[in-house]
């Protein structure tokens, strides 16, 4: 094949990549040297905001399958027809650290999912556990300041992290779970996909159901011990993206089945747990899981930055079919991603290849902003109603309405019958073995023992205390002792 030529980002060719133009052999540079000038200022420019939260990840595309007929629930196209297959793409990530950190560390995984649909993009914006440590999106940004780095040492401080969760006892069961053997998968392949939040889905006679989403992984689950972990970040802090990468190169494709919980929707006012509370899990003896199909990731990105930092998911991007409950979180995460998408990436975000929809067209009248690539053609108007054949409203709802009853106001969740903040930790603590119950005391004590204030570390047992009385007692050992030492 011919050597190409180097050329700058106009076009032209470059005479030298190697020695700047310069005024004699030792004089200073020259202000006409137009590579020299482009490519230090374009290096000044690569880096954009990164995510404020699960900034560190890694991505690859694949397909979905539908393997059930799940048409009784949902009238998604893409779920219509067992055999069909929906292009797909997948960011996984870290939560608390920055871009840099390191994969190997005890933190949530995202497991953000993008169907190309024909029906448009539908996000599945979830994580590697079943619940969340708060139900209300007031809480998120006290959250996530009181885990990442504090802005006076730089350092991620055991005090905040505790002190957070001693004001919010409905994050024990989300911190006994990440506190358990799966608090940190051995790699992204090894660990269940969880759209945590209840969605709803709307069949062809507008029934409605509340869903939640349960991918498991093919590969069986796989955890790292605290020290394993430790180990393996000393090794390779990217443990988690080379895993990922290297197993799909070698044709070794992950892949994960599919399954729902389905509520009818007469039955949520009634469930034993508030169905839309994210601090708590449907037992499946409740609602048991129906398998609908099975994702499989079978491509690597060519470019980490185009396709997998510039990717943007939004849990408000839904399709027919399908729609949200009200979950507060939920409904505060409708408006947060695509809000942090316009600060990060710009308004035309969606126009980027990874962002934009594949199996079919965007037509609306949104034009124009930075970096707009797509004006839809010298004949498409950009406004509507017109008299020019433009794009017309569908007037059918994506999902079904939801009955209201009360005031406007700031107000607690409902609760049910079942309701509190530690019933579910204690099952989750009741159902481990007694080796994974020591190894869960163990990580716990290892960060509650750093703690400088007696009245945080106090508020936090009495929450581990009424999860099960024995569980607050083990951890109060734990921690003396480690204090003692
Ligand atoms: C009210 C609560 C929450 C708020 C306000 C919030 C906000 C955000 C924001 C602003 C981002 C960065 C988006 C970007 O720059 O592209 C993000 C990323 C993410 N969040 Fe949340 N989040 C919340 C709760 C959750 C929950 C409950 C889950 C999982 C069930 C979750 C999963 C994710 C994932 C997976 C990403 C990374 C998406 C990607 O790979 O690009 N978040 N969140």
């Amino acid at each position: 094949m011919a050597q190409r030529t180097l050329t700058t980002e106009s076009g032209a060719p470059v005479a030298d990549n190697q020695n700047s133009a310069s005024a004699g052999a030792g004089g200073p540079l020259l202000l006409q040297d137009q590579h020299l000038l482009e490519k230090l200022a374009r290096f000044n420019r690569e880096r954009i905001p990164e995510r404020v939260v699960h900034a560190r990840g890694s991505g690859a595309y694949g397909h979905f399958e539908v393997t059930d007929d799940v048409t009784e629930f949902t009238r998604a196209a893409f779920l219509d027809t067992i055999g069909k297959r929906t292009e797909v793409f997948l960011r996984f990530s870290t939560v608390a650290d920055s871009l840099g950190g390191a994969d190997a560390v005890r933190d949530p995984r995202g497991f953000a999912l993008k169907f190309y649909t024909e029906q448009g993009n539908y996000d599945l914006v979830g994580n590697n556990t079943p619940v969340f440590f708060i139900k209300d999106p007031l809480k998120f940004p006290d959250f996530i300041h009181s885990q990442k780095r504090d802005p006076f040492t730089g350092r991620q401080e055991p005090d905040n992290v505790w002190d957070f969760w001693a004001h919010a006892p409905e994050a024990t069961h989300q911190v006994t779970w990440l506190m358990g053997d799966r608090g940190i998968p051995a790699s992204y392949r090894h660990m269940n996909g969880y759209g945590s939040h209840t969605y709803q889905w709307t069949n062809e006679a507008g029934e409605a159901f509340f869903v939640k989403y349960h991918f498991k992984t093919n590969q069986g689950v796989r955890s790292l011990s605290s020290e394993q972990a430790a180990e393996q970040v000393g090794k390779d802090a990217n443990s988690h993206q080379t895993d990922l990468l290297q197993a799909i190169e070698r044709g070794v494709h992950p892949s994960w089945t599919l399954y729902v919980q389905v509520m009818p929707a007469a039955e949520a006012a009634d469930y034993r747990f508030n169905p839309f509370d994210l601090t708590k899990v449907w037992p499946h003896a409740d609602y048991p899981l129906q398998r609908v199909g099975r994702l499989v990731l079978d491509r690597n990105p060519d470019n980490v930055f185009a396709e997998v930092e510039q990717s943007a998911f939004s849990p408000n991007n839904f399709v027919p079919g399908i729609g949200p409950s009200p979950d507060k979180m939920l409904q505060g995460r409708l408006f947060a991603y695509a809000d942090a998408h316009r600060y990060r990436l710009g308004v035309n975000h969606t126009q980027l290849p990874v962002n934009a929809p594949r199996a079919t067209t965007a037509e609306n009248h949104g034009r124009d902003g930075l970096m707009a690539t797509n004006p839809q053609g010298r004949y498409a108007k950009n406004y509507e109603p017109n008299s020019h054949q433009g794009p017309v409203q569908s007037d059918q709802p994506l999902s079904a309405p939801y009955a209201l009853v009360g005031h406007t106001g700031n107000h607690a969740p409902v609760a049910h019958t079942k309701d509190d903040d530690f019933h579910q930790a204690g099952e989750l603590y009741r159902l481990m073995s007694e080796d994974e119950q020591q190894r869960l005391v163990a990580n716990i004590a290892g960060g509650l023992s750093q703690v400088t204030r007696d009245d945080v570390v106090e508020k936090n047992l009495a929450h581990f205390r009424a999860a099960d009385p024995e569980y607050g007692r083990r951890v109060e050992e734990a921690v003396r002792e480690l204090r003692e030492s």
